[in-house]
């Protein structure tokens, strides 16, 4: 089920003095079962894009699609893109609402027409999929949680929806490194099931590990887009966009300044490792 972006833009408050051009005129076609990482400065249109994927908000010009239906024509199903795109917020922490964790984590299985005994295997799974105990769990209410535990229940609760597509927004943002730990490895299993990621993050090493493709976005637009080792590695590129980038390439960087040069296209760590080890064999043939 690709999700086809065609010439978007999005306005905010148009017709305002507040108006505001989040987007411009964004295309993005992103296929089944791919894991892309968004980066980009604050307000450059990441959290906008995602919502807009989400049916969330309206373009203000241009069509998306899912699974070739235009989300935003009249008589298309919303049943179905709730159902088939999960998305994880940037401060999921805050959508909690229900009483207890239990009703939360079921709260958009619930709508999708299973039963009774389904749901509750489903809220299970997820509370366990995030690390949680069901049991111990299913009656705590969300208010007494800590952060990066109300996080994890969010996620528990798209989770349960089993989505197609799961968007997630700074995800990993505010957990502590077992927790951010967990949450890549539990991304890294459903992109392996098939789930397609779209992750926004800033943390070049994170992208670097785990996705396929990287989109950098700037001004609302679109200004870089290639496979991860492609973006990622473009270290002049990235620097001149005031853009992090990921530890092993940083080292690498600093080790070519240094007149070690064990290559350009370093993004991660297994590779930094590997090239370092067979550049000082090499050097101590010599
Ligand atoms: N509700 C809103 N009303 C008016 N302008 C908005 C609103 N939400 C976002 N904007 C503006 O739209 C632009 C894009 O915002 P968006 O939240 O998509 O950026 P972002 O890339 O997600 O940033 P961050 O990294 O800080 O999360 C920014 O200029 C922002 O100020
Ligand atoms: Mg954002």
């Amino acid at each position: 089920m690709p999700v086809e972006i065609e010439n978007v833009s999005y306005v905010y408050a148009k017709g305002t003095p507040y108006e505001a051009k989040a987007l411009n005129r964004i295309c993005l076609k992103i296929e089944d079962g791919t894991f892309t990482g968004v980066m980009g400065h604050t307000g450059c249109g990441k959290s906008t894009l995602i919502q807009l994927i989400a049916g969330l908000l309206e373009p203000s010009e241009g069509r998306i699609f899912l699974d070739g239906k235009d989300i935003n024509l009249r008589g298309y199903d919303r049943k179905e893109l709730r159902k088939k795109v999960g998305v994880i917020f940037q401060y999921p922490e805050y959508q909690l609402f229900e009483t207890t964790v239990e009703r939360d984590v079921m709260f958009g299985a619930k709508r999708l027409g299973l039963s009774r005994a389904e749901t509750e295997e489903r809220v299970r799974w997820a509370l366990e999929k995030v690390g949680f105990d069901y049991e111990r769990m299913r009656r705590l209410s969300p208010l007494g949680l800590s952060g990066g535990e109300r996080k994890r229940i969010a996620m528990a609760g798209v989770l349960a929806v089993k989505p197609e597509i799961l968007i997630m927004d700074e995800p990993i943002a505010g957990l502590d490194p077992l927790g951010r730990e967990a949450l890549l490895k539990l991304t890294d299993e459903l992109n392996a099931e098939g789930t397609t990621i779209i992750m926004v993050s800033h943390d070049a090493d994170v992208l670097a590990e785990h996705a396929g493709r990287v989109i950098v976005m700037e001004n609302g637009e679109i200004a870089m887009d290639g496979a991860a080792k492609e973006i990622l590695s473009s270290v002049k590129k990235l620097e001149e966009k005031r853009l992090g980038i990921s530890q092993a390439a940083e080292t690498a960087k600093l080790l070519r300044e240094r007149g070690i040069d064990i290559g350009q296209d370093i993004t991660r760590y297994d590779e930094l490792v590997f090239r370092l080890v067979s550049y000082l064999k090499g050097g101590a043939q010599k």
